[in-house]
């Protein structure tokens, strides 16, 4: 059945996002009525930008970088996988308001099963601690992974994202970490990079600090959602470690909140032909 769509992301900034071609694109191909605009957002009027949008009729909205996690007090619900993460990136439209739910996680599992790659069991190092990075090892131990070493700046984020994800699933597997550390154990690895380091037009920069970090990498993925090679994702090509970059999770993570607004699915054969046609 066709269905008419209003929907929208709001950030700070938003311009350089792809997500309004990508719904709109999908729409055209399930043949539902798609609208999805842009919406500047300022930290200062996020609470009134959502009523506002409740009161103009949106079905629901996108949440990038930085309301994901100041969004949840808006929110009527917010999902228990949300919570768990801390970051809400789809919003869906309810009697009083909006629900928060957090398509990144999916987005990011649809992704990586698709290469292929085994990961039960086997050890796993994540650089970054904030959003994006908690949606990756909140899926990575779903998906059964070994130990989870966290390299990031900041430590005290990464103690807070232990507490919240090993304590959900009860386990113990995320240790902070450092590349020193881990090159010691010489403990064979996948690598995600999942620091907004290498975000940017023609942004080269990379996280990983000693190339021979990478000696020990089966596999490096890259959650940068940039078409070009990023810096790590040529660090990790000069070491013949195989690497993906993070498109393909920003058009999941899109698919699966396209999903939520239309409440009907979107086939493999729908995003091959959305692929096509953008370009993406
Ligand atoms: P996102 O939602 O995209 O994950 P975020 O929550 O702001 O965005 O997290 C960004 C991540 O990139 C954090 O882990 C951040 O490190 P801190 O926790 O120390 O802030 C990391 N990051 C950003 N710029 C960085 C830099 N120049 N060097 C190292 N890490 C950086």
């Amino acid at each position: 059945m066709k269905k008419t769509i209003k929907a929208c992301l709001i950030g700070y900034p938003v311009g350089h996002s792809k997500s309004p071609l990508i719904h709109t694109t999908i729409g055209k191909i399930k043949g539902d009525d798609v609208s999805y605009d842009l919406v500047e957002t300022p930290p200062e009027s996020l609470g009134e930008t959502i009523e506002r949008l409740f009161d103009e009729g949106y079905d629901g909205f996108n949440v990038t970088v930085p309301h994901k996690c100041e969004i949840f007090k808006y929110l009527n619900e917010v999902s228990d996988k949300a919570r768990v993460i801390g970051a809400v990136n789809t919003c869906l439209r309810d009697e009083h308001g909006y629900s928060g739910y957090n398509t990144d996680a999916g987005g990011f599992e649809r992704s990586f099963v698709e290469i292929g790659i085994e990961l039960a069991g086997h050890d796993c190092v994540v650089y970054g601690a904030g959003g994006v990075a908690r949606a990756v090892i909140y899926t990575l131990i779903k998906l059964g992974a070994g130990n989870i070493y966290v390299i990031n700046r900041t430590t005290e984020k990464t103690l807070e994202l232990k507490k919240d994800i090993d304590g959900f699933f009860e386990t113990d597997k995320i240790k902070v970490s450092t590349e020193e550390e881990i090159m010691a154990l010489g403990t064979p690895f996948y690598c995600f990079q999942c620091t907004s380091v290498g975000l940017g037009e023609g942004n080269t920069d990379c996280i990983i600090k000693n190339p021979h970090f990478l000696d020990n990498c089966f596999f490096g993925y890259d959650t940068v959602p940039v078409p070009e090679e990023t810096g790590f994702m040529k660090m990790c090509k000069s070491t013949n470690t195989p690497t993906i970059g993070g498109v393909d999770m920003l058009i999941y993570q899109a698919v699966i909140a396209y999903e939520f607004y239309a409440s009907h699915s979107v086939s493999y054969e729908d995003i091959s032909k959305m692929r096509k046609e953008t370009g993406l």
